[in-house]
């Protein structure tokens, strides 16, 4: 077996390890790279099929480890004396083989040449369940943050997840992924609600968490240093209710590049197992950046909402019913259709003659099947009180607007999720107040009680 090798080391002995390697046989260095951008380079134009990486390597994180992948390099770590501290930054990556400048010669052999992959695998960064990711947090899901309903679910099957996805002008993606959630979780199914928006996050604010929260930046982040496991992602995803959980997004637009693919993989991989449902709140966009640069290395703006939705098991797409937002709706489903994701299941919010005409639910069916083949429309009403007063109140409609006609849809749509019982409308009674009044009023009512 041969093998061209990239070396990105540690200056100090990285010379050393050049010679040893040079010396094996069937085995030669193609590149000495000065940082990982040099590798990162030599590996896209096909100068090597081995990285050596060591853990002095700046900005070495799964996202390389992935770009590495892609272009078909294996990543071996090294060390200079394999020293533990270093190799387990490296295993927690998802690097599996190590050596060091006095491994046997056999051992850097079989090392640089062997394609047989591992438990931990480098493309696919699937992680060796049994090996604890880091010393502090070994994975006893139980564990948790040691809250009562700390409810992970180590034995039973990995949780469903739902991207709520839409095009721009705010067709009410947030509203129907919180209250989607918040349905879902008073219906006694743990469930973990993702802000995944980076054009414009909102969960922290309509549930009255604090901006302040970690959320999906401190998760990225620890996925990226290999240090995210069960236990980590659910002290960062706050419960804001029973068994209902939120990782709230980032505070500002502009960090969205602190968010990468291999991260929200590996966000919504663990999200599986600490929720039975897991919704996703989407940003719009899903152009393909990548395709527009030259630099195939920068990070792509949309990756998040794409890699979103290539992990979904089930895409609800939100149009508003007015003329602008069907049109919309319709280029979103062609779009979503030119992207790995689930099939579209139609949702159209602030249905009302006012913006449609007479017969809204028939005329926006009867459209969205002819211009954009959308069958099985689920409709969500304008209610404005209802959605009022839950943003007023940082609430979610299960809580503040109990009876309203908007908790009443988004609750029968939630049921096709958990399999249970829709809610239903309470009976009428002749001589009560009207509805809304009553919605309005901001009745409250705690999670599991409606
Ligand atoms: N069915 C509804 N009836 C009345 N108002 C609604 C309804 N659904 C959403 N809204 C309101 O529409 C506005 C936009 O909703 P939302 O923030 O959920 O949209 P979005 O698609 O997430 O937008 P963004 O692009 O900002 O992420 C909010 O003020 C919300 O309260
Ligand atoms: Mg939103």
């Amino acid at each position: 077996m041969s093998a061209t090798v990239l070396t990105a080391l540690a200056p100090a002995w990285e010379g050393r390890m050049v010679e040893i390697v040079d010396r094996l046989p069937g085995i030669g260095v193609g590149r000495r790279c000065a940082d990982l951008a040099d590798l990162l380079a030599a590996a896209s134009a096909g100068h090597g099929d081995v990285a050596l990486v060591s853990a002095e390597l700046r900005g070495l994180d799964r996202d390389a480890l992935r770009h590495l992948g892609d272009h078909g390099v294996r990543v071996v770590a090294a060390s200079r004396d394999g020293g533990e501290d270093e190799e387990r930054r490296l295993r927690q990556l998802g690097i599996p083989r190590h050596i060091h400048l006095g491994s046997p010669r056999e051992a850097l052999v079989e090392a640089l040449t062997s394609t047989e992959t591992t438990t931990t695998e480098i493309a696919g960064l699937t992680l060796d369940p049994d090996e604890p990711l880091s010393d502090e947090h070994p994975p006893s899901p139980a564990e948790g943050d040691g809250s009562e309903s700390d409810a992970t679910l180590p034995d039973e099957a990995p949780g469903t997840v739902v991207a709520v996805w839409g095009p721009t002008g705010a067709p009410g993606r947030s509203t129907l992924a919180v209250n989607l959630a918040s349905e879902v979780a008073s219906s006694g199914t743990p469930t973990l609600l993702v802000d995944l928006d980076t054009y414009g996050a909102s969960v922290a604010q309509l549930l009255s968490v604090l901006d302040e929260a970690p959320g999906l930046a401190a998760a990225a982040r620890a996925s990226e240093l290999g240090t995210l496991d069960l236990p980590s992602l659910a002290r960062l995803a706050v419960e804001v209710a029973p068994r209902f959980r939120v990782l709230t997004g980032i505070p500002t637009a502009s960090r969205w590049t602190e968010v990468r693919p291999a991260a929200i993989e590996q966000i919504i991989d663990l999200a599986r197992s600490l929720a039975a449902v897991v919704v996703l709140d989407c940003g719009f966009n899903i152009e393909d950046d990548e395709e527009l640069s030259y630099d195939t290395l920068a990070p792509r703006r949309n990756a998040t909402t794409l890699t979103a939705l290539a992990e979904a098991d089930e895409l609800l797409l939100v149009g508003a019913a007015d003329p602008v937002g069907l049109q919309r709706m319709v280029r979103a489903a062609q779009a979503v259709g030119q992207v790995p994701s689930p099939r579209p299941r139609p949702v159209v919010n602030r249905v009302r003659a006012s913006s449609v005409g007479p017969d809204p639910r028939r005329r926006v069916a009867e459209s969205l099947e002819r211009f954009a083949g959308l069958e099985e429309v689920t409709f969500l009403p304008d209610d404005p009180a209802a959605a009022d007063a839950a943003l007023l109140s940082g609430r979610t409609l299960v809580e503040c607007a109990p009876e309203s006609e908007l908790r009443l849809a988004i609750g029968r749509l939630a049921a096709l999720f958990t399999g249970l019982t829709p809610v239903r409308r309470p009976a009428r009674r002749w001589f009560g107040r009207p509805r809304s009044a009553r919605a309005a009023q901001g009745t409250s009512q705690s999670h599991g009680g409606a």
